[in-house]
């Protein structure tokens, strides 16, 4: 028996050695997300902050197809716009972002901060009358914009690499958010030709260069530290809200139908006990 097991643990640590010899990846640690736990809730902070990165810096090589501006300003989303009574001066005042509680939903049409998240963004469209290519604001009802126009310009400009969309990455990749920040903070510094050191990526070498350098992105609340790091939790937190944004919801009626289902059980053993009361089993 001992034999056995010692044969096994022998195949096993072979084996663990040969998967390592072909460059597997190291598995990403456990990053504290606030949306970790079963009743964890997205920091919609964080998502607006990594909307800012993904535009300022991954947007240069990345597409987020599944999304319009739009929806960046729907009930939930990191800019959904409500109105605020001020205690003080009994105002209606704009809050971006879920307040702690109250606050009046605006349509997202007359959501004035996604309007100018769109208008920021040139998008190429096809004139009417003449059937050209020209280039207009965005509206919050277009497709965030993609980078390249196809697949063989993407490659031909990224060393023959495809940036894959991110508008699912976070459940389209094993490891999910803890896997996407890893990769981002994971970069060692060596490189060999277009291909760049990093121990998270599957083959340990990646045409991605480290795309996020410290104080890159300048973030309009001085108190939050603008490191690679912060960055990367940023944009990863931005990039699990869109690939589930109605995560939220979801926990919520899930904590109803758990409560829903305890009442019924100890309503169903109540009923059981007295409709066999006087049975003897
Ligand atoms: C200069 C262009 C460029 C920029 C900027 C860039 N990427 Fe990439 N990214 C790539 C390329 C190219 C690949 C494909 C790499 C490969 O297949 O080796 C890639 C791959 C990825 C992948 C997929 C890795 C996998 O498991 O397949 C993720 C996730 C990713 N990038 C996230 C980001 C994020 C987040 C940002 C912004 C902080 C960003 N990228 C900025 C070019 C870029």
């Amino acid at each position: 028996m001992l034999r056995a097991i010692t044969a096994a643990a022998a195949v096993f640590i072979a084996g663990a050695g040969i998967a390592f010899a072909a460059g597997d990846a190291e598995h990403p640690h456990d990053h504290p997300f606030s949306f970790d736990s079963p009743v964890g809730a997205y920091d919609m902070g964080a998502v607006q902050r990594g909307y800012q990165v993904y535009q300022q810096v991954c947007a240069n090589c990345h597409g987020m197809d599944h999304l319009a501006y739009r929806h960046l300003g729907e009930r939930g989303a990191p800019f959904a716009l409500y109105m605020v009574r001020n205690e003080e001066t009994a105002e209606l005042e704009p809050h971006v972002g879920k307040p702690a509680h109250g606050g009046q939903f605006v349509d997202v049409t007359e959501n004035a901060y996604v309007r100018a998240i769109a208008a920021g963004v040139t998008v190429t469209d096809v004139d009417p009358n003449s059937g050209q290519p020209v280039d207009r604001p965005g509206r919050i009802s277009d497709r965030f914009r993609s980078p390249f126009p196809n697949e063989i310009a993407a490659r031909a400009s990224n060393g023959g690499a495809y940036p894959p969309d991110l508008s699912v990455i976070t459940a389209a990749r094993h490891g999910g958010a803890d896997y996407i920040y890893a990769l981002l903070t994971g970069y060692t510094g060596a490189s060999e030709g277009t291909l760049y050191e990093n121990p998270y990526f599957p083959g340990r070498m990646i045409a991605m260069p480290p795309p996020l350098i410290e104080g890159a992105v300048p973030y309009a609340d001085p108190e939050t530290p603008q490191t690679v790091e912060q960055y990367s939790a940023d944009v990863t937190h931005f990039l699990q809200w869109a690939s589930d944004p109605h995560m939220e919801e979801r926990k919520k009626l899930g904590i109803v139908v758990l409560a829903f289902l305890i009442v019924l059980s100890g309503l169903l053993y109540l009923s059981y006990k007295q409709i066999w009361r006087n049975e003897s089993h």
